[in-house]
């Protein structure tokens, strides 16, 4: 790449770059674990759901999984569970589905600081607000671990329940254990855009009985099978047309979760020395399930601002996202909590960048990915004043 598009050259990727293509299993795989199912009539949570939840079960490392129609679904059913009995401590940045989850079951979100390198919960931050909580929710934020001990070590501290938003985080684990096993209930998510895919649905993981029983019967309405119903659940079921795809999804779940992790080293090395991009960090000795590969943009050092790197590489044909702009707080859906200032959390928001990542991206695109991302760098300031202009 000698020139930019931006600045008047010929596009890198003429045809585009999507941010996201689903690693969909083929469809002839699907049908030939469904029909068993399909033939008998049994389309919803039948035994190609037990399957999966079993399968599951096993590789997360904990004694249940419940599947459910989507992870928000799960999330509410898990809060209304326990119940919290005061407000749930939890990230801004994080997807609204977490604040959403929280707020549907009639609890207060009281958000949160994350940190500026992992992007994860500043647990410190968390500490600070805890007066008077009810839970804690911390997100694995873009697949890799948040600090979990230290949550889980608040959470006793407080004696309130602690919940892992995993919808990111399908096979990710901290110092060799996956991340399912810290916790009252982790919930993850199945849509096309997550490491494992069912289309839409969700997969509660839980080491605690009354938690497991509650969200089994709650995705049922709450109805234990006798119609008098114990609370006030919801239709949350997975069908077993989306159990059938989670479960051909399943048997390629390493080898893309393999490309997936080549990606993420790729753009590592080749992004490494770059003058103001700072790349998500990792715990060494955790394992991130990039499902975003996703890094904060410092204007100043960078020579562009984050909006304007997007700009240029849109202008290439790289669809990117900056997740998770607005953050949760700023959001309008919560705009009648009391103000809550976090200014970490709103710097962030305007400095990340997700690229594309997914199984069937070669790496050959990566590395003129970067290669682009590395020339608006280096004529950042030609690039400026052609904005300007
Ligand atoms: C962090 C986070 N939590 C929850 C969700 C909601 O998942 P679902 O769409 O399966 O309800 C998402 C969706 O992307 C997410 O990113």
């Amino acid at each position: 790449v000698s020139s930019l598009a931006i600045l008047g050259g010929q596009p890198a990727f003429p045809d585009g770059v999507p941010f996201v293509r689903p690693p969909a299993p083929p469809l002839a795989r699907v049908t030939e674990l469904l029909e068993p199912s399909w033939e008998r009539g049994v389309l919803t949570n039948g035994p190609l759901v037990r399957e999966l939840e079993e399968r599951c079960a096993q590789l997360l490392g904990v004694e249940h999984v419940v599947a459910v129609a989507s992870c928000t679904t799960g999330l509410m059913l898990a809060f209304r569970a326990l119940p919290p009995r005061g407000p749930v401590i939890l990230p801004s940045f994080t997807f609204s589905a977490s604040a959403h989850a929280v707020a549907w079951n009639g609890v207060e979100p009281r958000f949160a600081e994350c940190d500026a390198r992992s992007f994860q919960l500043d647990v410190d931050d968390a500490a600070g607000r805890s007066a008077g909580a009810g839970a804690l929710f911390a997100t694995h934020v873009f697949g890799a671990p948040c600090a979990v001990e230290r949550v889980v070590a608040l959470g006793e501290q407080l004696a309130v329940p602690v919940v892992f938003d995993a919808a990111h985080a399908f096979g990710a684990t901290r110092d060799g254990v996956p991340v399912s096993r810290f916790g009252a209930a982790s919930v993850f998510s199945l849509t096309p855009t997550k490491p494992l895919v069912a289309g839409e649905g969700g997969l509660v993981a839980t080491r605690d009985d009354a938690v497991a029983h509650a969200v089994r019967i709650g995705r049922d309405y709450a109805n234990p099978g006798d119609y008098d119903t114990q609370f006030v659940g919801l239709n949350g079921r997975m069908s077993e047309l989306h159990a059938a795809v989670a479960l051909a999804s399943l048997e390629l779940f390493e080898p893309h979760q393999a490309a997936r992790d080549a990606i993420a080293a790729r753009y590592l090395e080749l992004l490494r020395g770059t003058p103001g991009i700072r790349t998500q960090a990792v715990a060494a000795g955790d394992r991130s399930t990039w499902k975003d590969f996703t890094f904060g943009v410092d204007a100043e050092a960078f020579g562009v601002d984050r909006d304007t790197l997007r700009a240029a590489l849109s202008a290439e044909g790289v669809d990117t996202r900056c997740y998770f702009d607005p953050p949760a707080h700023r959001q309008r859906a919560y705009a009648h909590l009391q103000a809550t200032t976090l200014p970490v959390t709103e710097r962030v928001a305007t400095e990340v960048l997700s690229l594309p990542i997914y199984p069937a991206l070669a790496l050959t695109t990566v590395e003129r990915i970067a290669e682009v991302l590395n020339l608006v760098q280096r004529r950042a300031e030609e690039v400026r004043a052609r904005v300007a202009a």
